[in-house]
């Protein structure tokens, strides 16, 4: 018998570097143009890291959290730092966010890779974590210098990537209000399909369709589980990879574009970062008390998850 966790949404953050570079900027770097980039992927901007790192952009992040509530920083426990594109191998970065944040507390910390997925695996983690009573609170981070590793003489992925991090902070909760739903899997790419060795190379194409097939995956299993309905969502927060794939998927599953929130124009893919950039964008609103998001992501390795939450 499952054991579904029950987790609060206490509070969501995000970060995005100063620097801007846009579509004009690239024209300039590779044969490309604006109206190619933006008619395939939906992207007009994405932000770079000059001179911050990943736990640098992941602390400001969780910064943002935080405040957005007044979040008493000494009831965090637990740190879990979604990143492919770490500070450094050890430390890990989330034990930089830890000590930035000044958390000498007992805290364990530690980072993940599940590439794009990233985000949503550490949600996960983190509530099967906080049900087992050891825990009050974790801070779950996605973050991401990308373009680091993207290769700038690549026109076929060096438009699509972009630097970020976001942050949510969550409690255990006990009651059935508070159930959180989880499905993430992964199958091996042997073949090299998406990889960052030095730097990202991918086939796009491969990806692409890869992608379309295990997003409606994803979001009908997370469905299932919850036995609830796409019309009992207010809103799907999708991995903010290309507008196209979004909108292949909306009409495949007869759902309405609108249900799907993008920010990508102005981010491009910042992997692990996106899903919870978009999910602090979301509470920017005023009126998301209450309301029910699902979660839908996939990225190298191969990796995909979703989630639905109760705010
Ligand atoms: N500017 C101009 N032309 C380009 C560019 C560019 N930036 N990039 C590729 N092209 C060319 C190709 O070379 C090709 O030319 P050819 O026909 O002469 O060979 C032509 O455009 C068409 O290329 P396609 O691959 O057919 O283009 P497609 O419509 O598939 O779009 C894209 C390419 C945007 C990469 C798409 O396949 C895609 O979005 N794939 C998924 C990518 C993705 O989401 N990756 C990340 C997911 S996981 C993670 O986030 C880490």
């Amino acid at each position: 018998m499952n054991q579904v966790p029950k987790i609060k949404v206490i509070s969501s953050g995000k970060y995005v570097p100063p620097q801007l570079i846009t579509n004009e900027d690239l024209e300039k770097m590779v044969d490309t143009s604006d109206e190619w980039i933006v008619t395939r992927t939906g992207i007009k901007t994405r932000h770079r890291a000059e001179n911050e790192t990943t736990s640098e952009m992941a602390v400001k992040a969780a910064k943002h959290a935080i405040d957005r509530v007044g979040y008493d920083v000494n009831k965090i426990d637990l740190i879990i730092m979604a990143t492919i594109t770490g500070d450094q191998m050890t430390p890990s970065t989330s034990n930089f966010i830890q000590a930035a944040l000044g958390l000498n507390h007992e805290v364990m910390s530690f980072d993940i890779n599940a590439a794009c997925t990233g985000f949503v695996y550490g949600l996960e983690i983190a509530s099967a974590m906080l049900q087992t009573g050891r825990f009050r609170a974790a801070l779950i981070i996605g973050g991401e210098t990308l373009t680091k590793v993207v290769d700038y003489t690549d026109r076929n992925t060096c438009v699509l990537f972009g630097d970020g991090a976001g942050a949510m902070i969550i409690e255990p909760a006990y009651n059935e209000h508070h159930n959180a739903y989880f499905f993430n899997a992964a199958r091996g790419d042997t073949a090299g399909t998406l990889t960052v060795i030095n730097k990202i190379k991918m086939d796009g194409k491969k990806v692409y369709q890869f992608a379309v097939d295990v997003m409606q995956q994803a979001i009908r299993k997370v469905l299932e589980d919850a036995k609830i309905d796409i019309a009992d969502i207010d809103m799907i927060i999708p991995h903010q990879a290309n507008e196209r794939i979004i909108q292949s998927v909306s009409k495949s599953m007869d759902i309405p574009l609108s249900k799907f929130m993008m920010n990508l124009s102005e981010y491009g893919n910042t992997s692990a970062a996106s899903i919870p950039m978009t999910i602090s964008d979301y509470f920017d609103q005023e009126t998301i008390k209450g309301q029910k998001i699902l979660l839908v992501g996939f990225g190298g390795g191969f990796t995909w998850g979703s989630a639905i939450l109760q705010l």
